[in-house]
């Protein structure tokens, strides 16, 4: 293949315009600052808000996707009439290629991500009057799971230019009833696994890592939800890895995958059934063949999602550099595979000519790029605050310790992340560079025309 070396101005012309063949290499030569009027004209005229023609009129790739294999799994699995897992082999045989693909010993299929922890916080016996540690800046679900178990979520702040958890603020926040420690992967990138596990063994506490969001991540070329105790991912619709609705439970733990086994089968003995009757308590949580069968059609051609998603992402980093006032996501340096669920970013209105975040995601919209302006901290959910006032947790929980804790929960870099999110969902790196290009030259023209956008919006 001919490589060619691009200014990244010609970069952005070339591919935005549609002039640049994929693949072709590209380098960076201007140094990060304000940005040049010249660039933008990669999109040339004004933003689709002020009138102009919007930078994209295409969409971006559809997700999900499906072609003939998964036809032909997902009907096979239909004719074959086994449609419970407890008479089929489909969803086993997920199991096994899922644990193999992240080095772990054992994996359970699940309905869905959210009672995967359910499942997890249940195996770890995870109850009322215990703490779990969990980030503020994620899917409610982390926090829902932690309350189903009637226990109490600490909240740990955001470490906010990784947006991950926090691993300086985790030690302070263990207790004497510190049961488990659930970090999440936010967006595919990977929460400081080194420093989570470190604090974890020192105090003997076990992790569950929730991996929802970052399935094939990796912390020094290891998977995550393979790293901590268990690691729990959902299959849902939106996820790089989608089914619908579906879930995993890793573990390599043998007596973990016991437990978190015959949970989610009504409480039957993984190798006996009910021959011995219940062994404990249970729920029904199983994964349907349908599920499984998608999911090993999707697997085929997982990988290679992942690899067109990251050398975009690269792109995407490489080309924001010039921008000022958005700030991708850092990664940990341990961090060896981020696998973009969301593309993660921060607007500075400064920037801007002052136009707010709001302002910007709409004018962004006009141009045909749908973003998102992620997470509101968890931790000031008035939901919270009902369910501390409800009766069981009354119970369970003093006055005192919960005037503490509401003294305690204050999550000051969170905060400030809430007014600044961007969140560019996966289907935007999984098309072509010119996509990236004209994602970046929308977002320029935007800044260059931003006080005029901000008189308007
Ligand atoms: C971080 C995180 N945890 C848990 C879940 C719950 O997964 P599910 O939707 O499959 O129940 C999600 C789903 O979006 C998530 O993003």
């Amino acid at each position: 293949m001919k490589t060619t070396s691009l200014s990244r101005r010609e970069f952005v012309m070339a591919t935005a315009s549609g002039t640049l063949a994929s693949g072709v290499a590209y380098s960076t030569s201007s140094s990060p600052g304000v940005p040049t009027p010249g660039v933008s004209g990669s999109i040339s005229g004004k933003p689709a808000i002020l009138g102009g023609t919007p930078a994209r009129t295409e969409p971006f790739p559809e997700w999900p996707i499906y072609k003939k294999v998964d036809e032909e799994m997902f009907l096979d699995s239909l004719r074959e009439k086994k449609w419970c897992r407890l008479y089929g082999t489909i969803t086993t045989g997920f199991e096994k290629k899922w644990a193999e693909a992240l080095g772990a010993k054992h994996v359970t299929g699940v309905v869905n991500g959210t009672n995967a922890l359910y499942a997890a916080l249940s195996a770890l016996e995870v109850g009322p009057g215990d703490e779990v540690i969990v980030p503020p800046y994620t899917f409610v679900a982390t926090v829902n799971a932690v309350i189903q178990q009637f226990a109490l979520p600490v909240f740990v702040d955001t470490d906010i230019e990784t947006q991950q958890i926090d691993p300086a603020k985790l030690e302070g926040a263990i207790g004497p009833n510190t049961r488990c420690i659930l970090p999440v992967h936010l967006g595919g990138n990977v929460a400081n696994m080194g420093e989570i596990m470190k604090v974890a063994g020192q105090h003997s506490i076990p992790v569950v890592e929730d991996a929802c969001q970052a399935h094939f991540a990796e912390w020094n070329g290891q998977k995550v939800g393979a790293i901590g105790d268990i690691g729990c991912f959902s299959f849902q619709s939106s996820k790089i890895l989608p089914c619908g609705e579906g879930g995993a439970i890793v573990t390599s733990r043998d007596d973990l995958y016991d437990r978190i086994h015959s949970f989610q089968n009504n409480g039957r003995d993984r190798l006996t059934g009910t021959r011995e009757g219940y062994q404990h308590q249970g729920t029904n949580l199983r994964m349907t063949e349908f599920q499984a069968a998608l999911l090993t059609a999707q697997l085929t051609r997982f990988e290679e999602q992942c690899i067109r998603r990251e050398q975009n992402a690269r792109l995407m980093d490489s080309l924001l550099k010039e921008v000022s006032g958005i700030e991708p996501a850092r990664m940990y340096k341990s961090c060896t595979r981020n696998t973009y669920y969301i593309y993660m970013a921060r607007y500075d209105s400064h920037h801007f000519a002052g136009l707010t975040r709001s302002g910007f995601l709409r004018a962004l919209r006009r141009e045909g790029i749908s973003c998102g302006a992620g997470y509101q901290p968890l931790n000031k959910e008035p939901f919270l605050e009902k369910i501390f006032n409800s009766r069981p947790y009354r119970r369970l929980y003093s006055p005192e310790r919960m005037k503490r804790y509401r003294e305690e929960n204050v999550c000051p870099a969170t905060d400030e992340l809430s007014g600044q999110g961007l969140f560019f969902s996966q289907r935007c790196l999984l098309g072509s560079e010119q996509d990236v290009s004209q994602i970046v030259g929308a977002i320029e023209r935007i800044q260059i025309h931003a006080s005029e956008i901000a008189r308007v919006t």
